[in-house]
């Protein structure tokens, strides 16, 4: 079927949190001005409709009229081993499948049962700002192997760092974040095999929070982590249905574990997670007949970053971005600007009334950055943009005049 993703879903009074959720959002400190003329692009999370068979299994687990304790069917891991395999060659073991209602959760589990108070785990950033959480908030101790940006807004890694973090004596984790939020890097299999290396060699874990993996351009191909390496002990990978079907409210994230006893830490620190029947009907579903939908979405979300990129570039050519890899978000860069973060922050969502995320919440790397989400329907970005351009015309005009 032709999915209409132009069409603009009402999500105010649904219990959303980007729409509905005021207080929240000004509690956390990420605005002070949200309002219903607000336009929120900053969580992850679609404003798109899902795909047709999932709705249709919904509706049958409704149909039910009855919601009680569940259990996973075999048809469960056989949609996931069925999904890893067509989409990206990857066999997963059934017994290596552990649930989890959110990465979040599973990344401060794996945290709790693999690491102790005081030891330190490795990131990248800037990076989705709950890793940091999961570590400092666990009195682990964040080593941040920064990414490199160079001239083109492009990321790499920082190799010898990371070998010199990774050789400290208490470094005993490494998360992963691939394809990585927010810079929309997707690491090549080079990259992947030299930080697996690196990790093994000094007994450090690896938790690869890979949910992005099947949102790619049309151009890119995703690897798992474990499909590329020989021995996957030290291996922990999250993925996840919520992010790619735009599920996250059904909470369905699964932890693949092929080491036994890392396997049995993380279950037992994580204790008894029973499945709610929709989070079983909605994976059964995508898995198995979200294909079609994805290649559409994934077709509208390329349009649309073209269209951000190629906005950008005529009214507001001082703000750098590069079409990301993977992920649907795009890291934009005002430091062209010369003002202070708090004065794009100020312009951005105080006076075109836009909700983004500042950059500095990916870490101090992220200062004068502004990460948008995109797959919302395209008048909607536009409109977003249109408000921000205006907001920065009066800088815009004096360079114009000055080149
Ligand atoms: C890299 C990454 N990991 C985890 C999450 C959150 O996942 P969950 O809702 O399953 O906790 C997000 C959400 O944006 C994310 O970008």
């Amino acid at each position: 079927m032709q999915y209409n993703f132009d069409e603009m879903v009402q999500r105010r009074n649904t219990y959303s949190l980007k729409w509905d959720g005021e207080e929240l959002i000004k509690e956390i400190g990420y605005t002070e001005r949200y309002d219903h003329e607000t336009i929120p692009l900053f969580t992850a999370d679609m404003d798109l409709p899902v795909p047709q068979p999932l709705i249709e299994a919904l509706h049958k687990t409704v149909d039910h009229r009855i919601f009680g304790y569940s259990i996973f069917p075999n048809e469960y891991f056989e949609a996931i081993q069925h999904w890893f395999k067509k989409r990206h060659n990857w066999t997963i073991n059934k017994d290596e499948i552990v649930y989890s209602p959110g990465t979040v959760h599973a990344l401060n589990i794996a945290v709790k049962a693999l690491t102790k108070r005081g030891e330190g785990i490795i990131i990248q950033r800037p990076v989705y700002p709950p890793f940091t959480a999961a570590i400092e908030g666990n009195g682990r101790i964040v080593r941040n192997n920064a990414m490199i940006r160079n001239s083109d807004g492009y990321y790499t890694i920082d190799f010898e760092d990371f070998e010199a973090k990774a050789q400290e004596e208490n470094t005993k984790m490494f998360v992963l974040c691939n394809p990585h939020n927010p810079t929309g890097r997707i690491f090549t299999n080079e990259e992947l095999k030299r930080l697996s290396d690196i990790c093994e060699k000094n007994n450090v874990i690896v938790i690869a929070d890979e949910i992005h993996g099947d949102l790619i351009r049309k151009n890119q191909t995703f690897t798992p982590l474990a499909k590329i390496v020989s021995d996957t002990d030290h291996i922990i990978t999250c993925t996840a249905i919520n992010k790619t079907f735009n599920v996250a409210g059904l909470h369905c994230t699964n932890v693949i574990i092929s080491n036994p006893e890392m396997r049995n830490s993380f279950r037992e620190k994580m204790g008894m997670q029973l499945p709610s029947p929709f989070t079983i009907s909605a994976l059964i579903a995508v898995y198995n007949d979200g294909e079609e939908w994805l290649d559409q979405l994934t077709q509208y979300i390329d349009d649309t970053m073209d269209y951000v990129k190629s906005f950008l570039a005529e009214k507001l050519p001082t703000v750098k971005v590069t079409i990301p890899e993977g992920t649907y978000v795009m890291w934009m860069d005002f430091n062209g600007y010369g003002l202070s973060a708090q004065e794009i922050h100020h312009r951005i969502y105080n006076k075109a009334n836009v909700l983004l995320e500042d950059g500095d919440l990916f870490g101090k790397e992220g200062e004068g950055y502004q990460r948008i989400c995109i797959p919302s329907p395209r008048p909607l970005i536009q409109e977003a943009l249109e408000r921000i351009a205006k907001e920065f015309q009066d800088i815009e005009t004096n360079n114009r005049l000055e080149r």
